[in-house]
């Protein structure tokens, strides 16, 4: 089909039934991650809507194509980058995208260095997106440079391509707040290019102990009770983590290496012994983490 994002549910099912597998497919798709619920209504809208679509014609009602670029605003960490990575792949599942993979890119593969470049690029980027995700990262960065700057090509040629070709791929714009609205404001028009507009809001220390226990579940690790309270304690305690889920994963990362050094230790293992992370190695990766993030500074 060329590329062409299908808008069709094909399945000719209740629309109760509806209701039951698809939204199951999104909550499933999301079951890992903590929080990002308005992602997930976002997406059953969108899911709806396709299938409402599909009955309307089968009625002969008249139906609309409707694009659904996104932006994105919130701090580092907040889960921009791994909600566009998840919601590529069940846009697939829910036959709204073709072929659901996500296309990462920033500044430097949107501008080019000579005048007519910017625009060839960001065109070719546009193609590789096509049934997926083009995901912009940092997208205030394209108007870096004010009106002769490269960048504004890059916008136009985007802002084009949407228009057109609305339903081939979704842009998603990414960014922090303050910036993201001062660019939006540079370019006047561009805001309402985006039929949807996703905060991602700081996470709060719950759901960073939260993500933290899913990550050690994921990976196959149990935190013996004292170690959950310490590492929730301790992570109240360093403060400076500002809704940051980056900053768990690689607290996660440090608190399992402290435990595989503890284990080499040991004569013989047994499961239960490579499985659970115990107080000290909880303290030893937070030592770990202070001292690299101190190195690093
Ligand atoms: N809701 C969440 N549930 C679980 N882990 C998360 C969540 N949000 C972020 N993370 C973790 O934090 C890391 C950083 O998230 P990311 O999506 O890269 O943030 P951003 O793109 O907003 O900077 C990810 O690798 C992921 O492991
Ligand atoms: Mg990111």
């Amino acid at each position: 089909m060329n590329g062409q994002v299908k808008f069709i549910i094909s399945q000719k099912h209740s629309s109760q039934q509806f209701e039951s597998q698809e939204w199951q497919k999104i909550e499933h798709a999301f079951k890992q991650f903590v929080g990002l619920e308005h992602i997930k209504e976002t997406l059953k809208s969108i899911a709806a809507w396709a299938v409402i679509n599909q009955k309307r014609e089968e009625f002969g009602l008249k139906t609309e194509k409707q694009s659904h670029h996104m932006l994105f605003y919130g701090n580092p960490g907040t889960g921009k980058t791994t909600a566009a990575r998840v919601m590529a792949t069940l846009l697939k599942e829910l036959n709204i995208l073709e072929r659901g993979h996500l296309v990462e890119a920033e500044r430097a593969d949107l501008v080019g260095e000579y005048i007519g470049h910017t625009a060839v690029k960001t065109r070719e980027l546009i193609k590789k997106a096509e049934g997926g995700i083009l995901f912009i990262d940092e997208a205030y960065s394209l108007s870096r440079g004010g009106e002769k700057d490269f960048g504004r090509e890059a916008i136009d040629t985007l802002v084009k391509h949407m228009e057109d070709s609305s339903g081939r791929f979704i842009c998603i714009l990414a960014g922090y707040k303050r910036e993201m609205n001062g660019f939006l404001r540079m370019n006047t028009g561009l805001k309402s290019r985006f039929a949807h507009l996703l905060y991602f809001p700081d996470y709060t220390l719950n759901d960073l102990n939260h993500i933290a226990v899913n990550m050690f579940n994921i990976k196959d690790y149990k935190l013996s009770k004292p170690a959950g309270d310490r590492l929730l304690r301790s992570m109240r305690e360093m403060g400076d983590i500002s809704g940051n889920g980056r900053f768990v994963r690689n607290l996660t990362e440090f608190i399992i290496r402290a435990q595989a050094v503890r284990l080499l230790k040991y004569e013989e293992l047994t499961k239960k012994d490579c499985m659970y992370i115990s107080e000290d190695d909880v303290l030893k990766g937070i030592e770990g983490y202070k001292k690299d993030k101190q190195d690093h500074q």
